[in-house]
């Protein structure tokens, strides 16, 4: 059976936490769409036309060690407002969307555009601050020097770009549930996105 969970929202909301845990807890596959955007920035920023990079992405790509990096997420955020490296993408997020046994994709378009009959839709937020301090404290382990109002600038810079795009921007599906996580720890977030899940899974059943 395909039951699709759509995860949409702001960089550094916890959504890729969150997504992996919710599909580890209903048995279902996991797909980060943003690992795409970033395997396309990446490519980009090694000389690959982007719509070409899009065009021929592989698995290789997706594995790439650098992903993670501060310059490869403003490359990916870059890339993501071109319309054709989205549609580049979307048969892949579909047909992954609907593979059996269920399926958690985590991005920014999801619950609107990749997959707008996803059987559950939820938009974790979290105040820029919030999201910013978690990014900080991540990066603070590579780098002890990281500055706290860099991130926040470039955490504003990408939700800028991200919802103010004319291609898919980020909002939330109108009947997706808001998640806002800025005083909820993991556990609790979980809990709640357990039950929102919960509730779908077993009405489609
Ligand atoms: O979720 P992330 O930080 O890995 O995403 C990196 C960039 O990719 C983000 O700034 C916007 C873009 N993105 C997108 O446009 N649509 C998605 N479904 C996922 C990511």
């Amino acid at each position: 059976m395909a039951f699709t969970v759509a995860i949409d929202g702001p960089a550094a909301a916890g959504k890729g936490t969150l997504s992996k845990a919710l599909a580890a807890h209903f048995g279902f596959a996991h797909l980060d769409t943003g690992l795409l955007y970033r395997a396309v920035g990446a490519r980009m920023l090694a000389g690959v036309e982007p719509v070409e990079a899009a065009q021929t992405l592989t698995a290789d790509d997706l594995s790439a060690p650098n992903l993670r990096t501060p310059q490869v997420a403003e490359a990916a955020s870059k890339v993501a407002v071109i319309g054709a490296v989205r549609a580049a993408l979307v048969d892949f997020q579909r047909a992954f969307a609907r593979r059996d046994g269920g399926a958690v994709l985590d991005g920014r378009d999801i619950g609107t555009v990749i997959c707008p009959e996803a059987e559950a839709k939820l938009f974790v937020t979290a105040s820029p601050e919030v999201r910013a301090r978690r990014r900080w404290l991540e990066l603070r382990e590579g780098d002890p020097a990281a500055d706290f109002e860099t991130v926040l600038g470039d955490v504003k810079a990408r939700d800028d770009r991200d919802m103010n795009r004319a291609s898919a921007p980020l909002r939330p599906a109108e009947d997706a549930v808001r998640l806002d996580t800025s005083d909820l720890g993991i556990e609790a977030a979980l809990a709640a996105a357990i039950k929102v899940v919960e509730k779908r899974y077993r009405s489609a059943r």
